[in-house]
């Protein structure tokens, strides 16, 4: 059980919750939901012991399993070190005894300590813990060959496959995902779905995938109104509740509002005549009829709209007979495209068949393994990188760091821009290094509307991103008159954008020109 006492926290003027009192029981499983910037993976971070709150207190069950929503921490490690210390107490004390057996002679105070740590690695299952390590690998689809290299070398779906190895090492009593379905494709998904069902610790779990959260979830706790409000259901239960509630408080206050009217009208039409006396007791009336306020919901949306200055030529792009892969070892071969002005073409395929590698291919950063790549006549690129912790680099103001990309668009320009993607005002002197993964979204997407490129290339860009910035997206690049090619596994956005479909799968590539029907029909009859 995860007890949370009088809970609040605020950074600079900004209340993200107040006196929040709520426990996480086991066997249940919570939805932990809010737009992007709530303060979910703040108030998840305060449930770790990550972060401190500003005031009360968090009672939380020893052994946690933690995914954390910034996936470079354990970027230097070995796969199978990240999974063990998936449980600190063990890792820490293998980290310790392995320092004091290099030394060649030992102290008292040393021998003592070798003795506890030996205890705690005992205690602790460390002698099965690479093995133990290996095993939920292999289950999650990590193969051997990948255990002993760094984390960093694994990319977007794979990584995360490790970073859950590690939240589910060591049999934790309570698992805190942040965001657990970026990057992964549909399958991996889905076998999240049943382990998290079968799965009888406390479960909290950040997500702004709502097919996701209605079919784990059994409770949501929603960050708005200043506050945290449990719900009983799953995602959709919640979001019809909470209308609800809204709804009647509204209602309510209509009424007020309307009686307060007509006690007005008659205090000032009979307050100095021979009805005063009526009057003063209206006016009494008058002063206990408050409407309930109505804090303002945190719930908002930016408005995405790509622009350019030049359309360049009518065609885009010609893909001859293209191999790719890294170094010399090949994922995929044989792909013919061409795109033409104001295509839009997604890009799918399960995760590591080699999507980000094409778009990286197709961008000239990685080299290709055979064929030919040939950009029309004034394409200008503009790129949305998968992976982007660190493209935006700390130590600025978001509005000083746009300035910076575009001087010549102006502050106004820049100002305009940031405004429409949810960065008004005083939002602009968020520092760089606290932006919260959604906003970073946002601030990468805003810079790519600064630039007016005639081109985008978007690699699974909303991942991160809340439900109406996922929708302003779609319109944003559904209306873009210049040509988008993107990653994704957002099946909605596949569905309503793209007219061509480039899929990926073990060993071979095939083009859609007709877009989703095309491969639907395609696939039917296979
Ligand atoms: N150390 C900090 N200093 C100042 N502001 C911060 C700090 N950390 C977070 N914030 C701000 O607090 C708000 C909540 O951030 P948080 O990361 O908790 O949001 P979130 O709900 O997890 O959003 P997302 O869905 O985008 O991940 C954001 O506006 C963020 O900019
Ligand atoms: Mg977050």
């Amino acid at each position: 059980m995860i007890v949370v006492e009088n809970v609040s926290k605020s950074f600079g003027g900004k209340k993200l919750f107040e006196d929040v009192n709520t426990s996480f029981g086991p066997g249940k499983r919570f939805g932990l939901t809010g737009p992007n910037g709530a303060g979910k993976s703040t108030f998840m971070k305060i449930l770790i012991g990550d972060l401190d709150p500003d005031s009360g207190r968090v009672l939380r069950p020893k052994r946690l399993g933690i995914l954390r929503q910034d996936h470079s921490l354990f970027d230097h490690m070995r796969v199978i070190d990240v999974v063990i210390a998936g449980n600190p107490r063990l890792w820490q004390a293998m980290q310790r005894k392995e320092e004091l057996l290099l030394k060649s002679e030992h102290n008292d105070d040393e021998g003592m300590e070798l003795g506890e740590l030996e205890c705690v690695v005992a205690e602790e299952d460390g002698y099965a813990a690479e093995s133990d390590a290996a095993v939920l690998l292999d289950g999650l689809g990590i193969v051997q060959s990948s255990h002993e290299r760094p984390l960093s070398e694994l990319k977007g779906g794979f990584k995360l496959r490790v970073l859950l190895a590690q939240a589910l090492f060591g049999r934790p009593q309570a698992l805190l995902l942040d965001e657990p379905t970026n990057h992964l494709d549909l399958e991996s998904i889905e076998w999240l779905e049943d382990f998290l069902l079968s799965y009888d610790g406390v479960l909290v779990v950040i997500s702004h995938d709502r097919h996701f959260l209605n079919s784990v979830c059994t409770h949501i706790s929603d960050i708005d109104y200043e506050t945290i409000i449990q719900y009983t259901g799953n995602y959709d239960d919640m979001v019809r509740a909470k209308a609800q509630v809204r709804g009647q408080v509204e209602s309510g206050n209509a009424k007020k509002m309307e009686k307060i009217k007509q006690l007005q009208d008659f205090i000032q039409r009979f307050a100095a005549g021979t009805r005063s006396t009526q009057a003063a007791s209206r006016k009494k009336e008058l002063d206990r009829l408050r409407p309930d306020e109505i804090k303002r919901s945190n719930i908002q949306r930016p408005f995405i709209k790509f622009e350019f200055d030049k359309p360049g030529g009518r065609d885009v792009l010609e893909v001859h007979k293209l191999a790719c892969g890294h170094n010399g070892e090949r994922l995929f071969g044989g792909l013919h495209l061409s795109v033409s002005r104001g295509d839009k073409v997604a890009i799918i395929g399960r995760n590591g068949v080699g999507k980000t590698t094409l778009i990286e291919t197709l961008l000239g950063t990685t080299p290709p393994i055979a064929g030919n790549i040939k950009w029309g006549h004034e394409v200008d690129t503009g790129y949305f990188p998968q992976e982007h912790e660190g493209v935006i680099p700390p130590g600025h103001k978001i509005f000083d760091w746009m300035f910076e990309q575009k001087p010549i668009a102006g502050k106004e320009g820049v100002r305009s821009v940031l405004g429409r993607m949810l960065f008004s005002g005083e939002d602009g002197d968020k520092p760089t290094a606290t932006l919260s993964g959604g906003e970073r979204v946002r601030a990468l997407l805003s810079r790519l509307m600064l630039l007016r490129h005639n081109t985008l290339l978007l690699d699974e860009p909303t991942n991160h991103m809340d439900l109406e910035a996922i929708s302003s997206l779609r319109d944003g690049i559904q209306s873009f008159p210049g040509t988008c090619i993107f990653v994704t596994h957002d099946r909605d956005l596949i569905e309503t954008v793209a007219n061509k479909i480039v899929a990926v799968e073990e060993g071979k590539i095939d083009v859609y020109p007709g877009g989703w029907s095309e491969y639907r029909r395609a696939k039917q009859k296979a």
